[in-house]
């Protein structure tokens, strides 16, 4: 079977490169010259371990072919998966201008070739987008029949674990109109025995919005818990283990830190929020899931004052750039906001991370002119007053403690993602604070 893919970003490459790799042939669309050029000479434009093995092999075995043209691709694709991006607006709300070109593009090909044709709707889209694609179809048809017919099919992929998440999900959600649908989404997704939610569109859509909306809520809910936990003295990780054990709440996602970041959680929260309150539901309470993520760092520069006193004047080495580990993306990470408090209380920063530098830079030049960047970790220790780990990099945890401290100015450590070992950093005579439990002196 001929598989359609439109946008080979993140969802859409990774999506791809495993329908190919399950056998599918697969004909990805690709608009921007740069990464068109780059995939067909099987180089991955997105970090995500395994990907580029997966891309190179299944172009070599004829399975994956990328172009910039969507009318062959139509002509040949029972099905064709909508993954193109849906930035944030400025108020919150998803801009859908992308969807609307591919669709219109859509439209115009099966209009040509006269015969039907299913749009999955990949992306992640505001409740009511399967319809209006359905409305705007119809619109683009120019009075003829409207060849195409529409359903949702959001992605639960995970930066980092995509492959393994494609291949072994939890669940498929799949929103449909007809049992003609249905029957060509049950074909492509035979293999898979995780269960299956046929269900309407509208329902689909929100299933994607209410998961990360509510796995964000659990994380701030959880750095809500581990602020009180600092004033009173208790410990957020023995909480976060005795509310795991039920069975009802479950441990995942109840990490404290510095708080959440990435390309879906900040931005699918405010669409979530825009939706709500468009249709006068009160939504409120993830404004308060919103403002609580984005007074996290300012709650560890606090708490960097309480072990340093004065920041003014101090060197700080920051652990981490990217939104969490095993990623090269930096979007909407928590490490901006940490170092511009930083600049703002007159430190200097040197900053590290494996793979964000570039990114870093690109993404925040204004905030990137004030940092000194090194891509060795060693580097970044000299003559330090202190450490903030603002990324969980399993290179940060594996460090020897013991050189570090020699290489200090200081030896403070503020470990914004409670991976370190506080036992160990005790030892080795570290001034160590985590989140959610007082500072260790
Ligand atoms: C998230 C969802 O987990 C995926 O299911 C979904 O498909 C994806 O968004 C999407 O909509 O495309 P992702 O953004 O890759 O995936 O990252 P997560 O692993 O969910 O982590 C998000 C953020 O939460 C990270 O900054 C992470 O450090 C933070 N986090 C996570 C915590 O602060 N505490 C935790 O306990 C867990």
């Amino acid at each position: 079977m001929n598989i359609g893919v439109i946008g080979a970003g993140y969802v859409g490459l990774v999506t791809a490169v495993c329908f190919a790799d399950l056998g599918f042939k697969v004909h990805v669309v690709e608009k921007d010259a740069v990464k068109l050029k780059k995939l067909n000479e099987a180089q991955s434009t997105i970090y995500e371990p395994g990907l580029t093995e997966l891309l190179d092999l299944n172009i070599k075995q004829g399975r994956l072919i990328f172009t910039d043209q969507i009318k062959p691709v139509v002509e040949q694709c029972e099905a064709v998966f909508l993954c193109v991006g849906t930035p944030s607006f400025i108020d919150g709300s998803a801009d859908m201008s992308q969807i609307e070109s591919a669709t219109k593009e859509i439209v115009e090909s099966t209009t040509f070739i006269k015969q039907k044709r299913l749009v999955v709707v990949k992306s992640t889209v505001p409740v009511g987008t399967a319809e209006w694609i359905d409305k705007i179809s119809k619109l683009y048809s120019n009075g003829e029949t409207s060849y195409i017919e529409i359903a949702s099919n959001p992605e639960f992929l995970r930066e980092g674990a995509a492959i393994r998440d494609f291949k072994e999900p939890e669940r498929i959600v799949l929103g449909v109109a007809s049992e003609w649908s249905k029957g060509i989404l049950n074909r492509i997704y035979s293999s898979f025995d995780c269960p299956k939610i046929f269900t309407d569109s509208n329902t689909a859509e929100i299933i994607k919005y209410a998961s990360n909306s509510f796995l964000a809520t659990k994380i701030s809910y959880i750095n809500m818990v581990a602020n009180l936990c600092e004033k009173v003295g208790a410990d957020i990780s023995k909480i976060s283990e005795g509310m795991g054990y039920d069975i009802r709440i479950g441990r995942d996602f109840l990490n404290a830190g510095i708080g959440f970041g990435g390309s879906c959680f900040p931005k699918d929260l405010r669409a979530f929020l825009h939706t709500g309150m468009s249709k006068n539901v009160d939504f409120s309470l993830l404004e308060k899931v919103i403002s609580i993520n984005e007074d996290r760092p300012t709650q560890m520069v606090n708490k960097l004052k309480e072990m340093l006193w004065v920041l003014s004047g101090k060197k700080i080495a920051v652990l981490g750039l990217t939104f969490k580990p095993n990623t090269d993306d930096v979007r909407e990470t928590p490490a901006v906001g940490l170092i511009e408090a930083l600049v703002s209380e007159g430190a200097t920063v040197a900053a590290t991370d494996p793979l964000g530098i570039d990114n870093f830079v690109n993404m925040y030049p204004e905030t990137a002119k004030n940092i000194t960047f090194h891509h060795n970790v060693e580097e970044v220790f000299n003559e330090s007053h202190a450490i903030v780990l603002v990324t969980d990099w399993k290179e940060y945890k594996e460090l020897d403690w013991k050189s570090v401290k020699a290489l200090l100015k200081l030896p403070v450590v503020l470990d914004a993602r409670n991976c370190l070992d506080t036992d160990l950093m005790m030892e080795n005579g570290f001034l160590y604070a985590c989140v959610g439990r007082e500072i260790n002196k």
